[in-house]
C-alpha cells in the first residue's frame, strides 16, 4: 500500500502514533477522526490502482465483485458524512471502470459472479452519488441517476412471471448456480431502488413497481406478517416453501426502501407502519447477550464464526440503511440512534490491530479484537462509526421539481416500535433443518453473492 500512504501523507502522520481506534460518540471530531482511520483501513486493502490489481476491485479472490461495490458504497457514505475529499479521485476512477458499456454495471468479465443483487451493490453507489451530489461523471457517461435508471430498466425487464407469480431470480445468467432461486436481497434491492428513484424523480412508474415488488415478496412469504425477512425461495417448487435464514442486509434493504416511501408519501400510514415494523424486526440482530445490549451481530453465523467472506460485510449494509432510515423517517431516529451508538462503540473496540491500530476483528460484542479480519470487517466498522454523523448531514437530494413535505413536529407519527421476534430466538433465528446429505458448506460453494442459500436449489 505504498502508493496509498504516499497519497494520504497527512493522515499517515496522524495515525503513526495511534494504536487503536479512540471513539467518543458524543464528540463530532472524535467520530470524524475514527472514521478517517477506518476509511484508510478499507483503502489499505485496495489494490485496484497498483500493478496486478484491477481498477475498481478489491483483490479476487477472496473478494467477489459485488463486495467492491459494497465497499465503494461505504466510501461514498464516508465522503458524504465527513466531506473528506482524499479518496474522491480513486472513487471516481473505480466507479467509471466498472460501469460497463451500457452504463449499468454489467460487465462481461464479471458474468460469472453477477447476479441481480451483485449488480445492485454497485447501483446503490450510483444512486447515492446522485442523491448526495457527488461530482458527475465525465462525458459521454450520463449522470449518476441515469446510471441507476439504466440498471432499474434491466431489473424491470428481468421481472419473471414464468413461475411464482413474479419476482426477480437471484441469477439472470442461466449458467450461474442459483438461476432458479428467487431471493430477498435481489428483490429488496429492486424495491429500494424503485423507492429511491420514486423519491428522486417523482415518476409514478417507480411507485407502482415498489408496490408490486413489495406485494409479491409478502404474498410469496419472503416477508412474514411481523416483517421478518427470509433468504429466498425456489422456482422449481413454484416458491411454495422458503429458506428461513435471516440476514442483516435483507431486513435492512427493505427498511430503507420503506422509509424512503414513508418520506415521499408524507408519512402515509401504510409506509409508516411498514417502516416501524421492519425496524422492530431488526431486533433479531441486536443484543446477542445481555452484556451487549443494542450491539449488532450477524445472527446466523457470527456466534460460531461460520460467516464467510461475503457475510462478514453485511453488518455494514444494515448499519448504512438504519442511518439513512433515521433521516428520512424521523420517528425512528431515537431507537436507531441508540442502536448505532452501542454498535459503533463495539465496532471501534474491535479495531486494535495492524500498524496503525485500525485493523478490525469481526465481532462487536466482545469488546476487543478477535483476529478474524478482512474487507467486510473493515467496511462494517467504517460504516458503524461514520453512521454516527448522520444527524450532521444534509438529506438526500431530489430533482428540482420534486417536493418533499416536512410535517409540523406535532404531526410526526407516533409509533410504538415493539420487538416482534421471540426474544429467546434472537441469537438463533429460524433455520430450516439441514438438507439430507447436503452440508451448508457444499451449498455455499458457488460464485457470486452467496449468502444463506441452503438446500432449496440443490
Ligand atoms: C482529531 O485529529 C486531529 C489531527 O488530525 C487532532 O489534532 C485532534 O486532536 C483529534 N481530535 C480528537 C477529538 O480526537
Ligand atoms: C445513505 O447511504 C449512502 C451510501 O449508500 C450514503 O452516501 C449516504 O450518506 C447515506 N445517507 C444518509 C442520509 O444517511
Ligand atoms: C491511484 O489513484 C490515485 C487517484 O486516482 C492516483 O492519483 C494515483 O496516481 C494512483 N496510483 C497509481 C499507482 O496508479
Ligand atoms: C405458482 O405460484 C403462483 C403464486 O403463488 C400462483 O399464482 C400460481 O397459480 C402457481 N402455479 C402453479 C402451477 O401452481
Ligand atoms: C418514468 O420511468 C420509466 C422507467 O424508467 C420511464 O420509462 C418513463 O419514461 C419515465 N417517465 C417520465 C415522464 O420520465
Ligand atoms: C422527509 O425527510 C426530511 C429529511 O430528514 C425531513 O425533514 C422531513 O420531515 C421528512 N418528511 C416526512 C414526511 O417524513
Ligand atoms: C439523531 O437525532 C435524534 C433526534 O435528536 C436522536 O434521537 C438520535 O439519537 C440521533 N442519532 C444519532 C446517531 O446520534
Ligand atoms: C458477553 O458474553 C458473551 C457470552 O458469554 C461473551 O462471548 C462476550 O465476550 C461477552 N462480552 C463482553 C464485552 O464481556
Ligand atoms: C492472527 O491470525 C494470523 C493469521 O491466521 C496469525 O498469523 C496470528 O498469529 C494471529 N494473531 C494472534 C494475536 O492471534
Ligand atoms: C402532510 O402531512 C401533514 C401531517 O400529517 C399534514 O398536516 C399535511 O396536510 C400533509 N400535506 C399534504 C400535502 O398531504
Ligand atoms: C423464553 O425462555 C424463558 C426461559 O426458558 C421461558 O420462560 C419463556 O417462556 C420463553 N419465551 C418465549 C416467548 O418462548
Amino acid at each position: 500500500m505504498i502508493s496509498l500512504l504516499g497519497i494520504y501523507t497527512p493522515l499517515f502522520a496522524f495515525v503513526l502514533h495511534v494504536h487503536s481506534i479512540v471513539l467518543d460518540v458524543n464528540d463530532q471530531q472524535s467520530i470524524i477522526n475514527a472514521s478517517a482511520l477506518l476509511a484508510h483501513g478499507v483503502q489499505e486493502l485496495y489494490n485496484g490502482n497498483e500493478t496486478g490489481g484491477v481498477p475498481g476491485k478489491w483483490p479476487y479472490p477472496p473478494y467477489y465483485w459485488w463486495e467492491s461495490g459494497g465497499a465503494w458504497g461505504g466510501m461514498m457514505q464516508y465522503w458524504h458524512f465527513t466531506h473528506d475529499d482524499s479518496y474522491l479521485n480513486v472513487m471516481m476512477d473505480a466507479l467509471l471502470s466498472q460501469l460497463g458499456p451500457n452504463y449499468d454495471f454489467i460487465l462481461q468479465q464479471e458474468a460469472f459472479d453477477t447476479g441481480n443483487d451483485d449488480q445492485a451493490f454497485w447501483v446503490f453507489v450510483a444512486m447515492a452519488a446522485a442523491e448526495y451530489n457527488f461530482p458527475d461523471p465525465p462525458s459521454p457517461v450520463p449522470p449518476w441517476w441515469i446510471v441507476a435508471q439504466n440498471a432499474w430498466n434491466d431489473y424491470a425487464a428481468r421481472w419473471n412471471t414464468a413461475s411464482c407469480g413474479g419476482g426477480l431470480k437471484w441469477q439472470f445468467y442461466p449458467a450461474n448456480a442459483g438461476y432458479f432461486y428467487k431471493n430477498s436481497i435481489s428483490n429488496g434491492a429492486f424495491f429500494q431502488l424503485s423507492a429511491r428513484l420514486a423519491r428522486y424523480t417523482a415518476n409514478q412508474t417507480y411507485i407502482d413497481w415498489a408496490n408490486k415488488i413489495w406485494n409479491w415478496v409478502e404474498d410469496i412469504g419472503l416477508m412474514s406478517p411481523t416483517y421478518d425477512v427470509y433468504d429466498g425461495t425456489d422456482e422449481k417448487i413454484n416458491c411454495s416453501n422458503v429458506d428461513h435464514h435471516q440476514w442483516t442486509y435483507n431486513v435492512g434493504v427493505f427498511l430503507y426502501g420503506a422509509a424512503t416511501l414513508s418520506n415521499y408519501t408524507n408519512n402515509s400510514q401504510i409506509w409508516v407502519e411498514r417502516t416501524a415494523g421492519l425496524l422492530a424486526a431488526t431486533d433479531t440482530f441486536f443484543t446477542p447477550f445481555t452484556n451487549a445490549t443494542d450491539i449488532m451481530f450477524e445472527a446466523v453465523c457470527e456466534l460460531d464464526n461460520s460467516c464467510n467472506v461475503d457475510q462478514w460485510s453485511m453488518k455494514a449494509y444494515l448499519t448504512r440503511w438504519l442511518a439513512n432510515t433515521s433521516i428520512l423517517a424521523p420517528y425512528t431516529a431515537g431507537r436507531i440512534g441508540t442502536l448505532l451508538r452501542a454498535s459503533a462503540l463495539g465496532a471501534a473496540a474491535a479495531c486494535t490491530s495492524g500498524v496503525y491500530g485500525n485493523t478490525c476483528g469481526s465481532k462487536w460484542y466482545v469488546n476487543g479484537f478477535n483476529n478474524i479480519t478482512g474487507l467486510g470487517q473493515q467496511l462494517s466498522a467504517l460504516e458503524a462509526v461514520t453512521a454516527l454523523l448522520v444527524n450532521d448531514t444534509i438529506p438526500p437530494r431530489t430533482q428540482p421539481q420534486v417536493t418533499i413535505l416536512v410535517p409540523p413536529p406535532d404531526a410526526l407519527p407516533i409509533t410504538t416500535i415493539a420487538p416482534t421476534s421471540n426474544p429467546n430466538a434472537t441469537a438463533n433465528p429460524l433455520h430450516d433443518s439441514p438438507p439430507n446429505g447436503v452440508s451448508k458448506k457444499d451449498a455455499i460453494g458457488y460464485g457470486g453473492l452467496l449468502v444463506g442459500l441452503a438446500h432449496l436449489l440443490i
